[in-house]
């Protein structure tokens, strides 16, 4: 049987991995500054992670949401206390898309509406009203098609606000710091904008922090910085290091019912030990402090290399644009110099999305590569 074949691959194959490194079939180290696309939080096999799940697979690695499970409620608590977030609610399901499928169809139930506001560039995933959301036509199906959905420049809060006074409106989602889309990130003014007119015109905001949540800013959530309170926050990739899980922060006026949401494997066992081990190794090893410092010693490097014309985004999810396409230099930094970085949307922008335990001394190793490559 064949792969259904739609990933381009690079031609490697990693077999082992340990902290920010890979490590292919031949043995050939690569420093890993793309994550597994920003997925990696605390390391590859991090023995605390790898401990807790072994432990966890060897008492009871899976059963359904039909039955006491203190480890979804042990989850709910250890995200409250290192994000801060109080009085939050949590729905765990298993992916990126499906945290956003939820938090739509969650805001679509609250407010009986159904129109959706979103961003121009702005990925969500690939689910139904998550790719209606999502600013690109060539992954929007004829059947996801249907769905209500108007885009506006990021500051368009003027074009925002006339969508939703036509009161047919159920939610306004935005990437905090866009991704794919190329590391943008709206103002604090439009942030605080979009919250108070989805107040004023009863829509609710959801704020996807799939990719720069979790730490990845140094900053639990992204949102943080803005000083706004969401009405929803999806949350995946570096919340189970390459376990899959995802899932949805819900403010404590959106009251719940029996069966308003509802699957099989989000919140398993295995899935609630993943997160939980990354929780205690990013409060032990002080991961959002480290993601800061270092990312603060790269964008000092980076300023240093005439070719880089611009440094976007922050923390360890950062992008670093050329005024020429990074293709080259990319497929030369992974076969050359063995380093994974990441690409966006636009051609010139090549992204860094290293595991929070990135050390000043890889940072070193990717600029006397980039160096050489360049
Ligand atoms: C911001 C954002 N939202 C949603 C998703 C979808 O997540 P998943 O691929 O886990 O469905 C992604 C994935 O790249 C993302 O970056």
């Amino acid at each position: 049987m064949n792969l259904f074949d739609v990933y381009p691959l690079f031609d490697i194959t990693p077999v082992k991995a340990k902290d920010v490194f890979v490590y292919d079939e031949n043995g050939v180290e690569y420093l890993d500054l793309y994550g597994g696309h920003a997925v990696i939080s605390i390391g590859h096999s991090h023995p605390e992670y790898v401990c807790s799940l072994s432990n966890q697979l060897n008492n009871i690695g899976f059963y359904s949401n039909s039955i006491q499970n203190p480890l979804q409620v042990e989850l709910a608590s250890a995200i409250e206390t290192l994000s801060g977030c109080k009085d939050y609610q949590l729905f765990l399901c298993n992916s990126g898309a499906e945290a956003n499928e939820n938090a739509l169809k969650l805001a679509s139930f609250k407010t009986g509406k159904s129109k959706v506001l979103a961003f121009k560039n702005g990925f969500h995933g690939r689910t139904s009203a998550a790719v209606a959301a999502t600013d690109n036509a060539k992954i929007i199906a004829p059947i996801n098609a249907q769905q209500e959905v108007e885009l506006f420049e990021l500051g368009d809060l003027k074009g925002v606000e006339k969508a939703l006074a036509k009161n047919d409106v159920c939610a306004i989602i935005i990437e905090t710091i866009q991704g794919i889309g190329g590391l943008d990130e709206a103002t604090t003014e439009f942030l605080k904008g979009l919250e108070s007119l989805s107040k004023k015109h009863n829509a609710l905001l959801i704020a996807d922090e799939i990719q720069c949540g979790f730490g990845r800013t140094g900053d639990f959530f992204a949102y943080q910085k803005h000083g706004i309170t969401p009405d929803i926050i999806s949350m995946a990739k570096g919340m189970g290091n390459g376990f899959p899980i995802g899932g949805i922060l819900i403010h404590p006026s959106i009251k719940a019912s029996y069966g308003l949401l509802g699957t099989t494997f989000g919140g398993n066992h295995l899935a609630c030990a993943a997160s939980l081990a990354v929780l205690k190794v990013m409060r032990c090893e002080n991961l959002m402090t480290n993601a800061k410092t270092v990312s603060d010693y790269f964008i000092e490097k980076a300023n240093t290399i005439p070719q880089i014309k611009a440094v976007k985004g922050r923390g360890l999810m950062l992008g670093l644009e050329f005024d020429f396409s990074i293709a080259a230099l990319r497929k030369d930094l992974i076969f050359k110099h063995h380093i994974f970085t990441g690409s966006a949307k636009s051609p010139n922008l090549l992204r860094i999305l290293p595991p929070l335990t990135l050390q000043k001394k890889h940072v070193d190793m990717f600029f006397e590569a980039l160096k050489k490559a360049l």
